[in-house]
């Protein structure tokens, strides 16, 4: 059994892994969020609530005690310096095993028109920070897997494939739900994917946009 502490717990995606974990591991979750109110009903037996901010080192660090896997689902034009305090807080519990999600184009990764295309949408910003965020990462001796995921879907599927840092990326969307599943896969082998940022992507979906642009 594992201890695995969800930053960002209310997100898209960390609420469907949440439901996973319950249903997939015997993991004691522990949800860390802003406005905790808006989770509702919690597996009182499985889950543990806590009402924390990223940006607050004290919180994290008292987060940490006692857990195996972090499991950050943030977002924000913070990103960096939550990334820092992230891992600020993990170095200094000890705790070494992370799950950041990121997202594709970080290392300019992402070929021909898509690729472009992904530019143009997501430069200005939300790039540059989530590119930054992801050197604080690797930059540290943790235990990290990185995923970068396509442009998200809600579709009620599991159907992803994977590549690694240094290959081109593949396809244009990934499932919110693949994300969960394999997020779920990591925590019950957490052996896997160590030290490696991975993009995510379903399958035969290549293109110049994702099919809803
Ligand atoms: N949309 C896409 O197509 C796409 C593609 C690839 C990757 N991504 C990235 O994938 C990530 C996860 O996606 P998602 O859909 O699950 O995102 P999401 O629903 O926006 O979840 C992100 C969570 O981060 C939390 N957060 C931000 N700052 C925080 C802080 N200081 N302390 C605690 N929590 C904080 C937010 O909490 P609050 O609710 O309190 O604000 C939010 O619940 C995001 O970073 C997103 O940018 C998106």
């Amino acid at each position: 059994m594992s201890n695995v502490l969800i930053l960002g717990a209310a997100g898209k995606i960390a609420r469907l892994a949440e439901q996973r974990l319950l249903a997939e591991t015997d993991a004691q979750l522990t949800l860390y969020l802003r406005r905790p109110e808006r989770l509702g009903n919690v597996a009182g037996n499985r889950e543990k609530v806590i009402d924390g901010d990223t940006t607050k080192p004290e919180q994290l660090v008292a987060a940490m005690h006692g857990q195996d896997i972090v499991y950050a689902n943030l977002a924000g034009a913070n990103i960096e310096e939550q990334a820092t305090k992230v891992v600020a807080a993990m170095q200094q519990t000890g705790v070494k095993r992370l799950i950041w999600i990121s997202t594709l184009g970080i290392y300019d990764e992402v070929p021909g028109e898509f690729g472009k295309w992904n530019h143009q949408m997501l430069d200005g910003g939300y790039l540059q920070t989530y590119s930054a965020a992801a050197k604080v990462i690797e930059a540290s001796d943790l235990d990290y897997t990185i995923v970068r995921p396509a442009w998200l879907s809600n579709k009620d599927e599991i159907d992803y494939e994977t590549t690694q840092k240094g290959e081109p990326f593949k396809g244009t969307e990934v499932a919110r739900k693949s994300v969960a599943a394999f997020v779920t896969k990591l925590v019950q082998d957490p052996s896997q994917e160590i030290r490696h940022s991975v993009g995510l992507n379903k399958p035969n979906t290549d293109g110049d946009k994702p099919e809803w642009y």
